[in-house]
């Protein structure tokens, strides 16, 4: 089984539990592939937490944060919080101490001795010698508790993404963009691959409250939306599913390690001159058109249609796979079906239409 058939499975995998959200998928699946973050914009029920579940418990290995947004919650509940002890003068923190090897030996020396009834001897204050000696090269360091927290999480979910208040803003925007954190004056890299954004609007950008909030919707480079199940045959299957217990039961799966090397097969594929040709065609024809699409948002098209590729068995880029970028050019949603239209006009038969 090639990699690439482990995502197409795991991809089958969620579409047999979530009815028509074959797009939602394939655009989790591009957001991994290609270490982007994806915005999902629909009115509640629509399985945009669902379907985001249902991919995530198929990839093992996979460390998870996911979280509500109120404007209450704060950066530690995200970042996670100092570590006080870490603070006081002289003190170690704990994993130092355990990753040093002298003073774990007189440890285990000190709970023998006293297991077996002999004295402690002096093996006590050579703990203690050995416990300041290590805090001369470690103590003042402030520690921070980041387990279960964004910076240990592979996979992030934020749901309600807007009501987030500025000051977790800010940091979210900084982890967003460059996967990194600051605390305490010193900058930590995150490990996140994608963060997955849900909300039921988008903020009013033209209102100074709501002004802030722009930065994140820009970062949030895919986007895409739901809709209520549409057709009736589909709806009732579900809800066969959910009755006789069928739904939730995972047939496919991969593992992070394998998402890291599907990453770099997708990252090799090569982009013909004539493919980016057409993009650049594509944004001339959208801008004519009054759709707005940044220089920086062009010049990143790419591995979004790398990805398409390579899931479409593709050895390289091919025009309709820029049919992808669907869910990437739009930033307002009254511009969807120009984008849509444009891009099938202008990927399917490309040859036809220059
Ligand atoms: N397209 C769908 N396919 C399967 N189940 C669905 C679908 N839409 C809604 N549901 C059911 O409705 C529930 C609510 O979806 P949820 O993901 O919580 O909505 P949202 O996050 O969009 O507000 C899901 O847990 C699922 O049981
Ligand atoms: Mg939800």
């Amino acid at each position: 089984m090639t990699l690439r058939d482990k995502m197409l499975a795991v991809m089958a995998d969620v579409n047999a539990q979530v009815a028509e959200r074959e797009e939602l998928v394939e655009l989790i699946a591009i957001a991994l592939l290609t270490r982007k973050n994806l915005f999902l914009l629909g009115a509640p029920g629509q399985a945009k937490s669902y379907a985001i579940n249902a991919f995530r418990s198929r990839i093992t290995g996979a460390r998870q944060f996911e979280r509500l947004l109120s404007k209450q919650t704060d950066e530690e509940q995200l970042f996670g919080r100092i570590d006080l002890s870490s603070l006081i003068p002289g003190s170690v923190p704990r994993d130092v101490l355990e990753k040093n090897p002298q003073y774990q030996e007189m440890c285990s020396r000190l709970k023998a001795r006293l297991a077996s009834g002999q004295s402690a001897g002096d093996l006590p204050e050579q703990i203690e010698r050995q416990r300041k000696a290590i805090s001369e090269l470690y103590s003042g360091e402030p520690k921070v508790n980041t387990a279960g927290k964004i910076p240990e999480a592979d996979i992030v979910f934020l749901d309600e993404c807007f009501k987030a208040n500025d000051g977790v803003l800010n940091s979210l925007l900084m982890a967003l963009n460059e996967r990194k954190y600051t605390n305490e004056g010193r900058t930590y890299p995150i490990p996140t691959i994608s963060f997955f954004a849900a909300s039921n609007e988008i903020p009013n950008f033209a209102d100074p409250q709501e002004k802030i909030l722009e930065a994140l919707y820009d970062r949030l480079e895919l986007k895409v939306v739901t809709e209520n199940i549409s057709d009736r045959a589909k709806r009732l299957a579900v809800l066969r599913d959910k009755q006789t217990g069928r739904a939730g039961q995972i047939a496919a799966f991969f593992t992070l390690e394998e998402l890291k090397e599907m990453q770099k097969e997708v990252s090799n594929i090569p982009v013909p001159d004539s493919v980016n040709e057409l993009a650049d065609d594509i944004l001339c024809e959208l801008r004519k058109n009054g759709v707005p699409v940044s220089d920086r948002k062009y010049l990143n098209y790419y591995p979004i249609a790398q990805a398409k590729a390579w899931l479409s068995g593709h050895t390289s880029v091919e025009s309709v796979d820029l049919l992808s970028l669907k869910n990437y050019l739009w930033q307002k949603p009254g511009d969807r079906p120009t984008v849509e239209a444009t891009l099938n006009r202008m990927c399917v038969n490309p040859m036809q239409d220059r």
